[in-house]
């Protein structure tokens, strides 16, 4: 894998997400720099070289910043899938790309690898609920948020279908169109439609027009006072507990945070029987109790926040059948660049 050219994709102006917020770029120089000390020769473009076809890639580790601007996100999914031609390596591969951001993928992902997971249903409307039987309470998730924003626990179905309609939009517009089409359409005729009729019009634009949001319905996990943020990079895990507000069940937004020295094992193992199975090298989990073992509520394989790595005092990692902690202190531009050799020279057993 070393032997093959490796291109680094940013997004505008140099951009490689992420630091201390979404919006805020890593250092790319110092990544660069840090890859060259691994022995690596990154070649830093931008998506708009290779969407335009002012540069080819062909036979290239392909490494890529993300998004969260919705037209900037379908860019890079758009170039991500131009280039999942065969030829090239993409990291993190095109699935977990469509992963990010979106709950309801992620679901069909952890399926398909055998993720075992809490039980979730995936809909992109209300209306297709029916049929399937919901055990309340139930955690609804609109797919695309993010900060706990669109994640609701709901005790019934009146409940459910009041938080479906709020993540329902309406434009003005929209509304202003609604009203005339109902109120004041002149009756309309359509020779090659006889059935037209005004009123089954309406009532089916109404349907298109309404903007809704794909969500999940995930089993809930009750009485929980915290969750935990682990943070794999490629064989080092960053441990966060985070805890949750008072009388709210999310632990996510809180900045109750701890970082953990010492951690469970069994998590340890769980996190790390997770990120083998996505094959990728970071990812972030966000993990609750459950019983006596642990279960996942989302993942994210990039762009994720890195507090958890470098405010943290070190990082597990395996010891032979046990887990131990290195105390250190990590610069995030160089976890990537060495996590990502590690990734490529296949996960050697001891990153110390
Ligand atoms: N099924 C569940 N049962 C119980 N608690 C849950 C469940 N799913 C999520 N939570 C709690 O709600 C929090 C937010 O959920 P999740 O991480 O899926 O959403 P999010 O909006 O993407 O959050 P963030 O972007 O901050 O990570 C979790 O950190 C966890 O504390
Ligand atoms: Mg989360």
């Amino acid at each position: 894998m070393r032997k093959k050219r490796f291109v680094l994709l940013t997004g505008n102006r140099g951009f490689f997400g992420q630091t201390r917020e979404a919006w805020v770029s890593m250092d790319v120089g110092k990544m660069v720099r840090a890859f060259e000390r691994e022995g690596l020769k990154p070649e830093v473009m931008p998506f708009h070289a290779v969407v335009n076809g002012a540069v080819s890639v062909r036979d290239a580790v392909v490494f890529y910043t993300f998004s969260q601007k919705p037209n900037r996100r379908q860019y890079i999914i758009d170039a991500i899938r131009f280039l999942d031609d065969g030829t090239n390596f993409i990291v993190p591969r095109y699935d977990l790309l469509l992963c990010h951001e979106n709950k309801g993928y992620q679901e069909l992902f952890k399926r398909r690898l055998g993720v075992e997971s809490l039980a979730a249903s995936y809909f992109s409307s209300a209306d297709d609920l029916s049929g399937y039987p919901v055990e309340f309470p139930v955690v609804l998730k609109s797919a695309d948020t993010s900060n706990g924003k669109g994640v609701f626990l709901v005790r019934d179905e009146a409940e459910l279908m009041r938080r479906i309609r709020g993540l329902e939009r309406q434009s003005l517009g929209t509304r202003l169109d609604l009203f005339r089409r109902k109120h004041l359409r002149r009756k309309k005729r359509y020779p090659a439609y006889p059935d037209y009729d005004n009123r089954t019009d309406y009532v089916q634009y109404r349907e298109y027009a309404l903007k809704e949001r794909n969500f999940i319905l995930q089993e809930y996990v009750p009485d929980l006072t915290w969750d935990w943020r682990v943070q794999a990079m490629a064989g080092k895990y960053y441990v966060i507990r985070r805890r949750t507000f008072k009388n709210d069940f999310r632990a996510s937004g809180t900045k109750l945070h701890e970082f953990s020295r010492e951690a469970d094992p069994a998590l340890l193992d769980f996190a790390d029987g997770i990120f083998r199975k996505m094959d990728a090298p970071f990812l972030s989990m966000d993990i609750g109790a459950r019983g006596r073992g642990y279960c996942l509520f989302e993942f994210q394989a990039l762009h994720f926040g890195v507090n958890s790595v470098i405010n943290s005092p070190g990082y597990h990692s395996r010891d032979g059948s046990a887990w131990r902690f290195t105390e250190t202190r990590s610069e995030i531009e160089t976890e990537i660049a060495t996590g990502l050799v590690r990734y490529l020279d296949g996960l050697g057993p001891d990153p110390g």
